[in-house]
């Protein structure tokens, strides 16, 4: 019998990338997902790329805070484990609605827990944040590194890791991952799944993209004077498939009886700065991105990167793909799916 893994907010960026390696690697996957943001059309073209696999996966359209539903699912499938992506995740929307972000957010993943723990399944990956280090003092970050947050919804990954924390010391029996992403970005080679933001993209490549194909008119570069080697911000940019197979590597990992409530950074360990990646996405494109240069952006820290050793060793898990892939593929989805899941290719239009 193939493992049954629950998947939350598996519609979204990195949950339908996951969901794909799941299949791939014969995984039996139910999705969750209210689609708040993203589109049921991801969860089609997964079972498309997937072929014959495809069939082992299904959709429920649901909320996480709607605890009957979830105790239905639960009720009628035996999971071997969940890995739980669902959550919002804009950090200037959750300045503004802080409450938003804690009801959705803590709320929702307090009732999985519940759900989880009466029906006996103690398995659970979840979908962390380099966003825990706040602005780190040095770089490498190590997953000893202080932990801080700087907006809610830094402090809705805070909390919540402390939650798994105190649940694991009161309860042995569960095994957690807590995976601490750095910045995923690109898309499957296929092009048919990508990210799709709602409204204006806040993060870096989803706005590149749209400048790319003249949804905006240009990138704001937040920031050149940073004690960087061209003065913008540093991160650790990480192709999204990468991300995704880290997820089978930290699945795989939940059946070492050593397993107990775990952390671990998925990033490649590589810093890049603002203008190198848009450079790599000029060449991988061929477009010219129109810049405007600006001042700092609230909250940004200098320079994150992650130490991917405790992952390498123990994960036995690296990413393979740098920026001139996560560009190349970022393009190929882009292009391909310039309104995202509601180009009108699509027939949304
Ligand atoms: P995403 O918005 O594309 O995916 C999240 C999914 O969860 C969406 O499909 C959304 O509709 C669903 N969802 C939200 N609240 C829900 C609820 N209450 N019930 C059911 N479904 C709900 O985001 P993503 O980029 O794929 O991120 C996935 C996870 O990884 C999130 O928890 C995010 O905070 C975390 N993360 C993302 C990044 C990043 O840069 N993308 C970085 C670090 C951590
Ligand atoms: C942001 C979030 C972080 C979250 C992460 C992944 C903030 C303060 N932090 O981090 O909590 O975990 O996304 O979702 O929002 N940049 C520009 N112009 C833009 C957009 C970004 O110059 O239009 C720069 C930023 O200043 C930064 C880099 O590009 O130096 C990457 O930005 P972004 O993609 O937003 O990621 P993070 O800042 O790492």
């Amino acid at each position: 019998m193939a493992n049954k893994i629950l998947v939350t907010g598996g519609a979204g960026y990195i949950g339908s990338h996951t969901v794909l390696q799941l299949l791939l690697g014969g995984y039996q996957v139910v999705v969750v997902d209210n689609l708040d943001n993203s589109s049921d059309v991801s969860i089609k073209r997964v079972q498309e790329i997937a072929g014959n696999n495809g069939s082992n996966l299904v959709f429920h359209k649901m909320d996480l805070r709607d605890k009957p539903a979830l105790e239905k699912i639960f009720d009628s499938t035996k999971f071997d484990a969940v890995i739980h992506f669902a959550g919002l995740k804009a950090v200037g929307e959750s300045v503004k609605k802080p409450l938003l972000y804690f009801n959705n957010n803590l709320i929702g993943t307090i009732y999985l827990l519940e759900v989880m723990a009466s029906h006996g399944c103690k398995k659970l990956v979840f979908s962390s944040s380099a966003t825990v280090y706040g602005w780190p003092k040095e770089v490498p970050c190590t997953e000893e590194f202080p932990l801080s947050a700087a907006n809610p919804y830094g402090r809705t990954k805070l909390f919540l890791e402390e939650i798994c924390r105190d649940l694991y010391n009161s309860d042995s029996g569960w095994k957690i991952m807590l995976l601490r992403y750095f910045n995923p970005v690109g898309a499957h080679p296929s092009g048919k799944i990508g990210e799709d933001p709602r409204g204006i993209p806040n993060n870096l490549m989803p706005f590149v993209q749209q400048v790319a194909v003249g949804r905006q008119p240009a990138l704001t570069i937040y920031g050149t004077d940073y004690v960087t080697k061209d003065g913008t911000g540093v991160r650790d940019y990480i192709h999204v498939v990468d991300l995704a197979d880290g997820h089978i590597a930290a699945l795989n990992k939940l059946s070492d009886p050593s397993v107990g409530c775990e952390v671990y950074n998925l990033g490649t360990g590589e810093g890049t700065s603002v203008l190198n990646m848009v450079a790599a996405f000029e060449k991988a494109s061929g477009k010219k991105i129109p810049l405007v240069f600006a001042g700092r952006r609230g909250g940004d820290a200098e320079i994150v990167y992650a130490s991917t050793a405790k992952a390498e060793k123990e994960l036995k898990w690296k990413a393979k793909y740098g920026i001139e892939e996560m560009c190349k593929d970022q393009w190929n989805w882009a292009s391909k799916n310039p309104y995202g899941y509601e180009s009108p290719e699509n027939g949304h239009h």
